[in-house]
């Protein structure tokens, strides 16, 4: 297993995982997007040269009213075969820390609040915190947790 930054040939293996495993999916343009203006903070888990799990990051530039940029992770997810093994936790470690040298004050993302594993992920073992409810947040009309951490 082979945990490393996400480079543009990893994109459609990274496509192909988030097909495989949740309903928000996005167009090449978008992943091309996150990849080559933040080609630091995405990164993938390889098995035998294959993406089996993927980390896909963005970061949202200071405005008038926040002083520090901060990140957000699009997407994250594992390949059923490769779960509970901490790939998730290695890959969200990683964006963070390079989000933190990126000055970034914060990461943020949103979760269905039905989706234990992720939750318990992003809770449990990484502290992030509820920061509001975003109803009707998907597709399906399911409310999202925008939930928030900390970066030192
Ligand atoms: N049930 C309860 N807790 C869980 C579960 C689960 N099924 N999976 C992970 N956790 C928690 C545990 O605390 C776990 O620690 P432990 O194994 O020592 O108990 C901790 O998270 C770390 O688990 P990892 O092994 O690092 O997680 P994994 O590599 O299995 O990936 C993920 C977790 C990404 C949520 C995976 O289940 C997955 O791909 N799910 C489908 C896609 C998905 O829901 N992605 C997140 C959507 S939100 C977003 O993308 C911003």
């Amino acid at each position: 297993m082979n945990i490393r930054r996400a480079r543009i040939e990893d994109l459609p293996g990274m496509q192909a995982c988030n097909l495989r495993n949740l309903p928000e999916n996005y167009s090449m343009k978008y992943y091309l997007y996150h990849c080559a203006t933040w080609p630091s903070i995405s990164y993938v888990a390889e098995d035998k040269g294959r993406i089996v799990g993927y980390i896909l990051a963005k970061m949202e530039e200071e405005t008038a009213e926040t002083e520090q940029p901060h990140g957000h992770v699009t997407s994250i997810s594992v390949l059923r075969s490769y779960r509970r093994l901490g790939i998730a936790k290695k890959l969200m470690l990683l964006s963070q820390e390079s989000m933190a040298s990126r000055r970034a004050s914060h990461v943020a993302l949103h979760v269905r609040k039905s989706n234990r594993a992720a939750l318990s992920l992003y809770r449990d073992t990484l502290g992030f915190e509820v920061h509001d409810i975003e109803q009707k947040y998907y597709a399906d009309g399911e409310d999202a947790y925008a939930m928030r951490l900390t970066l030192k």
